[in-house]
């Protein structure tokens, strides 16, 4: 399915395209085709959309037809767009180039490696009280068998108070426990997703998530987010919503991963509503709601503008507590929780009652564990950001206000070499790309500010050294596959 973009959003997305730096020689319809071309390898506009008339886009930007058409030539020239008489043209990088921005990784445990391909934090202190806590409850569950595939009630119990203290009241039935927040999307996607289906996803996103997708065939659609704040155009997704019409929609609205965003609450609602005006279900990642910073007030939850069951909410332990914990949830309808947990006995039956236990006892101190989060990731929010001002002040960073990573827009298309040079001394990196789907995105590379101070200045400091030598260096190969959390 195709979708397509209108001049006015277009022309939006261009901006100030025929004052860009570098151009004052070239002419209007080579500025324009540039300009394109930007959005496309920034991922703000996707591929495979299809660009307005020549006379539309013209309008819109008050040039002649003739400036579009040279630009459209040229953009055909570059391989940048495919145009069959009568049906239009569309986005596409030049030999239908595709990188794969999933596989299969797998950690690896070089101590002296500066992991910032992780974004999560290590465990708080709490843990091993909470856990041996768990353990003196554990007697409680000896004599029934321990399958319990929707979650132990205490959790369920603990979860759904959390929700009705954000203000979206929640049952104990409306609650299903899964093994994290990623398990909780794969079930979600069993149950609502069939292959070939579409589903829209903001470019860039969360990788682990693509991948999820890409495994169950899905047809992907993105959104295209800005590097500034909010990140979200509100009529290109809603319009992209309304043109698709996919049969889902997967959204991370609170301090997204990668940018940081948080969804204003006006367009909460209007997502939601067009949503279901168009029949798409909305799958809501809330990982990071928890992660507020700088005393930034998180608008009410998305599924609080719901009233037909077209929200399923996942979320987790693994960014506020710790990812070793293995407990996620769904938040759903109660009828929908029921037909999960049916699906879920063909997969893996029930999540661990000791991790279970240990989560309770976690959440029942939430208040004061997630306050010295978020103390934490201030400071080495602080540290990462001041930083890149001294090392690499050409790169652009918006500052985000909670979540546990930044979003920083490279002073080149260099961030997939840049990952590699990094390897070499000493720090992984996630290179931009590998937050799309289609080997755009290489001017950005997201950094997690989830290890101590130290190490992020040290990171940057070895970033910054291998940056400079990038153009002149011999190209460093990939060493192992690692992890991107
Ligand atoms: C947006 C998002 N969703 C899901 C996950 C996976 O979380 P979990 O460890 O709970 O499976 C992550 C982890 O980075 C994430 O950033």
């Amino acid at each position: 399915m195709t979708s397509q973009v209108r001049g006015a959003q277009l022309a939006r997305l261009l901006g100030q395209w025929h004052a860009l730096p570098g151009r004052r020689r070239s002419p209007d319809y080579a500025a324009l085709a540039g300009a394109v071309r930007g959005l496309l390898a920034d991922g703000r506009l996707p591929l495979g959309v299809r660009l307005p008339a020549e006379r539309e886009l013209a309008e819109a930007l008050r040039i002649s037809r003739t400036t579009v058409t040279a630009a459209y030539r040229e953009l055909r020239e570059s391989g940048h767009l495919a145009s069959r008489r009568g049906a239009g043209s569309w986005t596409m990088l030049p030999g239908n180039h595709r990188m794969a921005s999933t596989g299969l990784w797998t950690p690896s445990d070089d101590r002296d490696m500066i992991d910032l391909g992780v974004a999560a934090l290590a465990a708080p202190p709490e843990l091993l009280p909470a856990a041996r806590a768990a353990a003196e409850d554990l007697p409680r569950y000896l004599g029934g068998a321990g399958y319990h595939p929707t979650g132990i009630s205490e959790l369920r119990e603990a979860v759904a108070h959390a929700y009705d203290e954000r203000g979206l009241p929640t049952s104990p039935e409306q609650i299903m426990v899964t093994n994290g927040t990623q398990h909780a999307l794969d079930l979600v996607l069993r149950l609502a997703h069939s292959p070939g289906g579409t589903v829209l996803v903001e470019a860039p996103s969360y990788p682990n998530a693509l991948a999820a997708l890409a495994a169950r065939r899905a047809r992907i659609t993105t959104h295209g987010l800005s590097v500034t704040e909010p990140g979200w155009d509100a009529d290109l997704l809603l319009g992209s919503l309304r043109q698709v019409r996919p049969k889902l929609a997967y959204l991370i609205p609170d301090f997204q991963n990668p940018t940081g965003h948080l969804m204003p609450a006006e367009l909460r609602e209007r997502v939601v509503a067009t949503a279901h005006a168009v029949g798409t279900d909305l799958v809501v990642d809330e990982s990071f709601v928890d992660l507020p910073l700088d005393g930034t007030v998180v608008p009410p939850p998305t599924a609080s503008f719901d009233r037909h069951s077209r929200v399923v909410t996942v979320g987790g332990m693994s960014k506020p507590f710790w990812g070793g914990l293995r407990i996620g949830w769904i938040r759903a309808s109660a009828p929908q929780v029921q037909r999960l947990a049916a699906a879920r006995v063909g997969v893996d039956m029930a999540s661990p009652v000791l991790d279970q236990l240990v989560a309770v006892h976690l959440l029942d101190e939430a208040a004061a564990i997630v306050a010295a989060r978020r103390a934490q990731l201030t400071v080495q929010r602080d540290a990462l950001l001041a930083a890149l001002a001294e090392r690499l002040p050409e790169w652009r960073v918006t500052v985000p206000h909670g979540g546990v990573t930044l979003w920083a827009e490279l002073d080149g298309p260099i961030s997939s070499a840049l990952a590699r040079a990094a390897e070499e001394v000493g720090v992984r990196l996630a290179p931009g790309p590998r937050f799309g789907l289609d080997g755009t995105l290489e001017r950005f590379l997201r950094l997690p500010f989830t290890l101590p101070a130290a190490d992020l200045v040290e990171a940057v400091g070895r970033i910054a050294a291998v940056r400079y030598d990038l153009d002149r260096a011999a190209r460093p190969r990939w060493r192992e596959p690692a992890v991107i959390a």
